[in-house]
């Protein structure tokens, strides 16, 4: 039998919950990278090649992809690349086992280098100096990253107060999502929306983008799915497993639900919001997140 830690991944709740980025973050960049060309934006072209760094299950991956001829998507994680292989509906598209801080490419065969929500695991110096080498002389660096969900408010709630009670799901939700929390530089990084990150690459031609909010509309499920895609909150479960496996317990997911703090978060929205009688899937719920997008150019001068 597999060990509790190795049959529940992080990737499952990862293609299921986590949205996919909108159309307006591809064109943020792509725009970027034609403006450095001297190419008009309403003009279509189809680039060489991209490398997707962290790619996980291939989110950012395929939302670039169109606009490229290559496309790589690399990660340290078997079980995100395994994902990203079932979902991928491109030709074009390959996707490898690889570091940051090593990246599997030759020398400056990029257009373009991407790294969505990962760049904040990185030894960032190292990163950026791997980056440099696999671009071409007239080759982009995009970092984006986004915030938590920012506001999650029920659309209609037995008692109303949907404003308040928002407010009260939103403060559960970061909290709950930062319990588990085991590595706070990583975390300051998302939480000043990438900004020392933006000041510490060494470019001279780098632009800092925060215009995009994503707005989502989920069921109750979805934001807790999403929760649970959260690395901080699946590691407590690992680490609970881990020690009942060490006892000689015999672990299920029964077991572990007084520990998922994802499950708190259900317990508690729905008293709060009044809705225990009512399913999860039937909870309708909005939200935001803010994106922010780092662009670098000409970073081999
Ligand atoms: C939050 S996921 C983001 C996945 C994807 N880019 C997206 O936007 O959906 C973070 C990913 O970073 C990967 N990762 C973390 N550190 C890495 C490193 N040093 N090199 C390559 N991948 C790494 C993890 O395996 C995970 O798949």
């Amino acid at each position: 039998m597999l060990r509790f830690y190795e049959s529940q991944t992080i990737a499952d709740f990862y293609v299921k919950y986590r949205p996919t980025y909108s159309k307006e973050v591809a064109n943020v960049v792509v725009n970027y990278l034609k403006r450095k060309r001297g190419i008009a934006e309403e003009t279509q072209v189809v680039f060489d090649q991209l490398i997707d760094v962290a790619c996980g299950a291939g989110q950012a991956t395929s939302l670039f992809a169109p606009f490229f001829q290559r496309v790589d998507g690399i990660d340290v994680s078997p079980e995100m690349l395994k994902q990203a292989q079932q979902q991928n509906v491109f030709s074009h598209v390959i996707y490898k086992e690889g570091a940051a801080e090593k990246i599997p490419a030759s020398d400056h065969s990029a257009d373009l280098v991407t790294s969505a929500e990962s760049v904040h695991w990185f030894d960032l110096p190292k990163f950026l100096q791997e980056a440099r080498r696999v671009l071409k002389h007239d080759g982009c660096l995009a970092i984006m990253g986004s915030s938590f969900p920012q506001v999650i408010e029920p659309l209609k709630l037995p008692g109303g107060n949907e404003y308040e009670m928002g407010k009260l799901a939103t403060k559960l939700f970061t909290k709950y999502a930062l319990e588990g929390i085991y590595d706070v530089v990583a975390y300051n990084h998302v939480f000043n929306k990438y900004k020392d990150i933006f000041k510490a690459i060494p470019s001279n031609t780098k632009e800092y983008n925060d215009d995009l909010t994503l707005h989502f509309q989920w069921t109750l499920e979805e934001v807790v799915g999403y929760l649970k895609s959260i690395d901080s909150v699946h590691n407590v479960l690992i680490q609970k497993a881990k020690e009942f496996e060490e006892l000689g317990v015999e672990v299920t997911e029964e077991l572990l639900k007084p520990f998922d703090l994802s499950e708190r978060f259900r317990s508690e929205v729905k008293a709060a919001w009044k809705v225990e009688e009512i399913p999860d899937t039937e909870v309708v719920i909005r939200g935001e997140h803010k994106m922010f997008i780092i662009l670098v150019s000409n970073f081999n001068e």
